[in-house]
């Protein structure tokens, strides 16, 4: 088997990053460096909490988190407790975390791995507002040319918004920040709410994770079960879509997703529109291409893989 490709996760957990860290912590095709966490569903001091409840949810103490930037580049901070629940991972009772938070700034300790690492050789994994990425990227644009690719969860085309009618909430919360990630060069994979709303949660696919009778399984129902009341609330549709899971799928399983290579842009000015990912979809401006937009999964596929690498935790 070819040594494991080295993955650094970018986040804001959030039920639907608690289940992405568990799935890439289950596979061994990636390595995960570290993650940083960032002020999003809930404040910084909450999804750092919460990155290492996971960890240790996983058995994995040994992955180190760090805290990043505790508000957007230059906007005040959106939360989503009305998705998420208070403490941003509602649903389960977990205990508090016992391990420390990884004593470096989280900007900093990603700025000095991109620059003791291969050329190319880490994909960074962002699953909340892109505030850490952009902040590093500002400090040291040397990293932009180090980085092999980013993978983010953010945005959305044909279905438009979930935090105000035009905008997906990870962009909406930095839009600035997102402004600097899609235009430094580094190849991107989106992966937007035109792909993430076909990953639902369905009740077939909840007791699936039950059914594995373990405390991962478990958890991952309940958090799936307190997840899913806000979108049957909103959407009225068959179940909570897994939003960032799809970021570490596409990664193990890139044959499940389908895109197109096109050119995004961030909307920054309007109040209206503030965070509107504007994907060239149709192809109609010379703009050139900036990412890869994905617009549809294989959902059965999806959820058999999740299933399948919760299993071995
Ligand atoms: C994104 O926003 C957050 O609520 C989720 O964790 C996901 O990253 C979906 O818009
Ligand atoms: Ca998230």
């Amino acid at each position: 088997m070819p040594d494991p490709a080295k993955i650094i996760i970018d986040t804001d957990p959030g039920q639907d990053d608690a289940i992405a860290i568990l799935m890439a912590l289950a596979s061994p095709e990636l390595e995960v460096m570290g993650i940083t966490a960032v002020a999003g569903n809930v404040p910084l001091e909450l999804t750092a909490r919460n990155a290492r409840i996971v960890c240790e949810l996983a058995g994995r103490r040994d992955v180190p988190v760090f805290a990043g930037a505790r508000q957007p580049l230059r906007r005040r901070l959106v939360t989503a407790e009305h998705v998420h629940g208070r403490t941003g991972l509602d649903g389960p009772v977990l205990p508090d975390p016992t391990m420390p938070l990884d004593p470096r700034p989280g900007v900093g300790w990603l700025i000095d791995t991109l620059r003791s690492e291969p050329r190319g050789s880490v994909t960074i994994c962002a699953l909340g507002p892109l505030t850490n990425l952009a902040l590093a990227l500002l400090k040291a644009p040397d990293i932009a040319a180090r980085i092999g690719r980013i993978v983010l969860m953010g945005g959305a085309y044909f279905e438009v918004g979930n935090i105000t009618p035009a905008a997906e909430f990870n962009i909406h919360v930095d839009p600035e920040a997102a402004q600097v990630v899609f235009r430094a060069g580094v190849p991107v994979t989106v992966l937007p709410l035109d792909a993430t709303h076909k990953a639902l949660v369905t009740g077939a696919r909840n007791d699936a994770f039950r059914a594995l009778g373990t405390p991962v399984g478990t958890a991952v129902a309940e958090m799936t079960d307190f997840f899913e009341r806000f979108d049957l609330e909103k959407y009225g549709s068959d179940g909570a879509p897994l939003h960032d899971p799809c970021v570490i799928g596409w990664l193990l399983r890139p044959d499940l997703f389908s895109g197109r290579s096109i050119n995004v842009e961030i909307e920054t000015l309007s109040d209206l529109t503030r965070g509107m990912t504007v994907a060239d979809w149709w192809r109609v401006t010379p703009r050139p291409a900036n990412a890869f937009f994905v617009g549809d999964l294989d959902a059965a596929g999806f959820f058999d893989l999740l299933t399948e690498r919760l299993a071995r935790l």
